[in-house]
This record gives C-alpha cells, structure tokens and sequence, in this order.
C-alpha cells in the first residue's frame, strides 16, 4: 500500500464493492458484533476468556462502548471535503492517520502459529498504523522490531520493581528502534477478573509471553538456570518483579531513564495530567485499560475532555472501548491526538492473521475517512473545532 493510498482511507469500500462484482465477498466481517463472534470460534477457550474478559461484572468494559452513543457529529454540508487529511504529526512522526494499535499483552497467543505479536507488526508494516508492543511478548521486542518496515513503533513498558531491569528494558527499546516508550501506570497490580478466576487462568503464570523477560541479560541474571531449564523458577522470579506500585516521586527517574518520547498511560484524572506535564512527559494517555483493571464505572470516553483540557496542547493519545470509525472520529472530536484500537484487532487477528488486523484497522479509517467526507470535517483540525460535536 503506497502512501498516498493509504490517506484515500474510504477507497476501501470501493475495493469490497468492485470485489463483489466478481462474485468475490469478503472473507472478514464488516461489523464488530461478527468479529466478535467469528473470534470467540477462533480462539482457545483460555485466550478468549483472557481477551474478552474485564474487571467485576464487565460493568465499566461495557459503559466504555456505550459511552460513544452519548455524543454524534453536527452534519456540515457544502463543505466540499473531496480530499480529507487523516495525517497527524506526534513527537515529530508524521503519521498517516491518528489510528493506533493499542499494546495487548498475550496478542502473541492470539494467532494461530503463536506469533501474534510479530503478525501485528506485520499489519503495522503493511497499513502504517503504528504498533505500541505490550512488555509481554511471545517474541522479544528486537524481532518484533524488525518487522516494523517503515512504520514507526511504540514500546510499552509495565516498570518492574529492579530498576536495572527497567532500564534495560528501555535501552534495548532504544536500541531496536522504537519511537517513544509508554508507561503503563494502571495495572501494577492485577485487577479482579472473573473470567479469568473462573478459569484459574493467568497466560503469564503458565509462562506465557515473557520473552521480553527471558531474553533480558538483567533478568537472567537473576536466575540460578536459564529460563529454559527452570519455567516455574523463572515464573516465580517474574512474579516478585513485575508490578512497581510507582509514584510521582518516581516520575523524575521514568524521565531520567530516556530521550525517546515517554507517554504515561492510563490517566483519567485532570490533576494527574498537570502533574505528569510538570514532570516532563511529552504526552498522556487516557485509558482505563478497556474495563480490565478496575470496575469503576467511569468510560474512558467521558475523561477525556477533562484530560485534554489538563493537558493544555501536550499530546492525547485515547483508547478504551473504539470499536468503530464512529468512534475514532467522536473521540478525535472530543481533542483526542490520536485513537488507539485493542480488541478488535485481537479479533481480527484471531480470525485472519496479518489480513484480517489489516482488514480491521482499513475497515476503522474507511468508517473514519467517509464520515469526514459525509459530514463535511475535512481536517482534523475541522473535527476538534467547537460545535462539531454535541453531547446526545
Ligand atoms: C488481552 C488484552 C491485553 C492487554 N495487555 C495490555 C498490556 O500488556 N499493556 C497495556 O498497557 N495495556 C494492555 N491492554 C489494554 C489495552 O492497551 C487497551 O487499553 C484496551 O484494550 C482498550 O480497551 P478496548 O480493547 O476494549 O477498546 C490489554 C488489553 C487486552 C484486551
């Protein structure tokens, strides 16, 4: 896909349209609820539940999609938008649109040969939607890395409690290319789920997706016999260090350990914003984690506005409950940067390989692309203008 194709986003539909009349259907599903579907026959009992699932009784991971029906665009007509510009400019990459895949730990397991984490880099090379890679990764991030092509990536970073760790972590990030480093904050701990203690099912306990772990020299330095020989030693080992209950004390050290761009995740609360900006983050991250963490009850959506507003022009990045163009557009509407995807490009992976998180990601910014076009928001500067969305 050249570039300039990639911007004409809502060209896809003619491609399934001109398909069809070769009696060619399409392959993926063109709505959510099917993906869903066709994903929950595709994937292991264990990954789904561990996919599918959230906090409590899911309350918060629900409200976070319905969230997106409180709001609609204002039509604007005669406005001529021929050509809309998805392009957006974020720590100085020019990216294509303001889609992102947001960093799913365990999308290695999603994949039917067991390497999700190299297929969603795959599709990031091939749609130029950036990848944010999870710590835990079936493969260490230096291979993902490597199939990044000319897409910029992202590295997330759950911080473990040894710092030597931490820092390795992120020099190795450095060194592999990746564009900037986003730290989770939110999930230091694990949140209660269900569907997860229902099955006695952790991926990483049964020492899934710590490749990131077992191939670091600061890791394995902390075992007697190399990971290989010893999993339940390595697990153990990995349980002791993962979660770093961090605070803002420790922010100066976050910034201390890079120059890549550091974006903090999971921040819904204004005053968290000013003080991330105090401490010199080069953009926030509105998230509640999808409803994975905490059953709140606050969507993400309904923070954001509050954390823009905090932010005062530092970049926004936003995920928790997009599962369609209509929601990239309200939340990039709402003064969102840039919109991150999560399960839904699980799903498609689940169900299409490297095509069908392709298909995913086209399908978002043709939905996108064409509500633009429609509604008469050429630019996403048009988009975050005052009136053009309203509160339901
Ligand atoms: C299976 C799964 C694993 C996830 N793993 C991580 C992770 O490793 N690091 C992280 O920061 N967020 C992780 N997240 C949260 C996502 O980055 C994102 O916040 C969330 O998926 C957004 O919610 P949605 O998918 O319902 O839209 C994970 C989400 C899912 C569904």
């Amino acid at each position: 896909m050249d570039t300039d194709s990639r911007a004409r986003f809502g060209d896809y539909q003619n491609e399934i349209y001109l398909a069809g009349l070769s009696g060619v259907l399409p392959a993926m599903p063109m709505n959510f609820a099917e993906l869903e579907a066709r994903a929950q026959a595709a994937l292991p009992p264990s990954v789904l539940s561990y996919v599918a699932g959230g906090a409590g009784d899911e309350f918060t991971q629900r409200a976070n999609v319905t969230a997106f029906e409180r709001y609609g665009l204002v039509p604007r007509m005669m406005v001529g938008a021929a050509r809309r510009d998805l392009s957006v400019d974020l720590f100085g990459l020019k990216l294509p649109s303001p889609l992102f895949m947001a960093p799913v730990g365990v999308i290695g397991l999603c994949a039917q040969d067991g390497h999700g984490d190299l297929a969603t880099a795959r599709a990031a090379a091939r749609s130029g939607v950036p990848m944010v890679a999870s710590t835990l990764t079936v493969d260490p991030m230096e291979q993902v890395a490597a199939e990044f092509g000319d897409t910029p990536g992202f590295f997330q970073l759950y911080t473990p409690t040894d710092r030597a760790l931490a820092q390795s972590l992120v020099h190795r990030a450095e060194a592999a290319g990746f564009k900037g480093i986003v730290i989770t904050l939110d999930t230091w701990i694990t949140g209660w789920r269900p569907r997860d203690l229902g099955a006695s099912n952790f991926p990483q306990l049964r020492g899934h997706a710590l490749a990131n772990y077992t191939s670091d020299p600061v890791f394995r330095a902390r075992l007697a016999k190399a990971p290989e020989e010893d999993v339940s030693a390595t697990v153990l080992e990995w349980i002791g260090l993962f979660g770093n209950p961090l605070t803002w004390d420790d922010l100066p050290w976050l910034r201390s350990l890079t120059d890549l761009p550091i974006i903090l995740k999971g921040l819904c609360a204004p005053e968290d914003v000013r003080r991330a900006k105090d401490g010199g983050v080069d953009a926030v991250y509105c998230s509640n984690h999808g409803g994975r963490q905490a059953n709140g009850g606050l969507p993400a959506l309904e923070a954001l506005p509050g954390v823009v507003e905090a932010a005062d022009g530092l970049p926004v990045l936003f995920d928790s409950g997009v599962r369609t163009g209509a929601d990239v557009v309200k939340a990039l509407a709402l003064g969102a940067t840039a919109v991150g995807v999560g399960r839904p490009y699980a799903y498609g992976l689940a169900v299409g390989g490297v095509d069908g998180i392709v298909h995913v990601l086209r399908s978002l910014l043709a939905e996108a692309d064409l509500i633009m076009a429609v509604d008469g928001y050429p630019t996403l500067a048009d988009l975050r203008a005052e009136g053009a969305i309203r509160r339901i």
